[in-house]
């Protein structure tokens, strides 16, 4: 009794109108039976969206090092699980009551979709919504439309599990792109770009003129080296034990590059370009030793910005007496403090401008087959972002 539907009407970036049958889906997604096991390609049944909920056909996904926390069994996660969390793609279907996005509609997904209900959410700090079940990976209702072929369910990763041909979500956590954007480029604001941008413009409020240093050049820190650029800071360290990533770091704005090997003389060398210390740091790897070095670097009233994440249970310290006595700060940036109905348009229309080039952090596409290739590499700290194209 599948109903079929094709894309209609037409508004922003279209998807070819191609009907499907939407009762049961079947697809091919990236499956993690439990952390630190390698990931395997499955076919899978996905049901259609219930009320509230949109499918997606997913036209990009960007590999985050929070997927490879998840697969490294950094962080414990329940499985089966489908990873992905930065993808983009067409709305094919709506379910009840969904005004918004349209059949059509090109989408950039939220790894967190607000309650719109808590206190936070009511505050306008949707980012630290306490009610919603992204974090459980379930749907609002608590459930999940993803099966194997027995009737066994999988979670979908933060609610979105993106390393797959479809996916259905919130349809709070499916934000329309304006047109002219493109899938890829929808991904990444998705995760990295809205991560490491927020935290300059949102999270920090790094002022015109501002000292910056970024400790950690992926998608995430070399997306905080794009929003450092585009606040109008005027010095602009970038740091990474990776020499190729300092040169991508170049092309985006730094203005001083250092390659990490021994961390004093990290320190010194930080120091030293920024007149005794940069105004904001930045760390975006999650290591103890390289978020105490965001904190060892801070000239007096200096701000540490933290946006790595780290393996649970990790611990960092610092002297007590100087943060003190010199003011300083430390802040920690979730997600770039991203309200996504309002921030991810304003960072597409940004790109569109020229202000923010997300397109040159995108090395490769790859298929779903690749993930494994593509946790490797990240591990080496080869490459930015490697975007599937499912
Ligand atoms: N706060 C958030 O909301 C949020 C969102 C997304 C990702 N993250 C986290 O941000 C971090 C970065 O993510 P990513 O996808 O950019 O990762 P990535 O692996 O692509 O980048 C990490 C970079 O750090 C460099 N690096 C590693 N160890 C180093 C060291 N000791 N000294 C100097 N450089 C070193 C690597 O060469 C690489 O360039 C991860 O921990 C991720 O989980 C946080
Ligand atoms: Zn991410
Ligand atoms: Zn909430």
């Amino acid at each position: 009794m599948g109903r079929s539907l094709a894309a209609r009407g037409c508004r922003g970036a279209r998807a070819p109108a191609e009907p499907i049958s939407l009762d049961l889906v079947a697809m091919r997604a990236v499956v993690l039976e439990q952390p630190g096991q390698i990931t395997r390609v499955e076919d899978l049944e996905l049901e259609a969206p219930r009320a509230g909920e949109v499918l997606v056909r997913i036209a990009a996904s960007g590999v985050c090092h929070s997927d490879l926390h998840v697969r490294d069994a950094e962080w414990e996660r329940p499985g089966p699980i489908v990873l992905g969390h930065e993808g983009a793609g067409f709305v094919e279907a709506v379910g009840p009551g969904v005004t918004t996005p349209r059949v059509g509609d090109l989408v950039a997904l939220s790894w967190y979709y607000p309650c719109l209900r808590c206190a936070h959410c009511q505050a306008g700090r949707q980012w630290l919504c306490s009610d919603t079940r992204a974090l459980d990976h379930r749907l609002p209702d608590g459930t999940t439309r993803l099966s194997r072929s027995d009737g066994s369910a999988v979670m979908s990763y933060l609610a979105i599990g993106t390393f797959a041909e479809r996916t259905v979500v919130a349809a709070d956590a499916a934000i329309p792109m304006p047109v002219g954007i493109s899938a890829e480029v929808a991904a990444l604001i998705g995760c990295a770009v809205t991560t490491g941008v927020g935290a300059v413009l949102k999270t920090a409020q790094v002022p015109v003129g501002a000292s910056v240093a970024v400790i950690g050049l992926g998608g995430v820190g070399l997306s905080v080296v794009m929003g450092a650029a585009l606040a109008g800071a005027t010095r602009i360290v970038a740091v990474d034990r990776v020499a190729e990533k300092l040169e991508r770091a170049r092309d985006l704005g730094a203005t001083d590059l250092i390659l990490a090997a021994d961390p004093e003389q990290t320190l010194s060398a930080i120091r030293a370009v920024t007149d005794g210390g940069p105004d904001f740091s930045f760390e975006a790897i999650g290591l103890a030793s390289t978020i105490e070095l965001s904190v060892a670097c801070l000239p007096r009233g200096g701000t540490a910005v933290l946006v790595g994440l780290t393996r649970f249970g990790a611990r960092a310290s610092f002297e007590a007496f100087p943060f003190v006595d010199g003011s300083q700060r430390i802040l920690g940036s979730n997600y770039g403090f991203a309200v996504a109905a309002t921030d991810f348009p304003r960072y597409a229309e940004l790109h569109l401008a020229g202000r923010l080039p997300v397109d040159r952090l995108i090395d490769a596409r790859i298929g779903l087959d690749d993930v494994e290739d593509a946790f490797d590499r990240m591990r080496r700290g080869e490459g930015v972002r490697r975007v599937i194209v499912p």
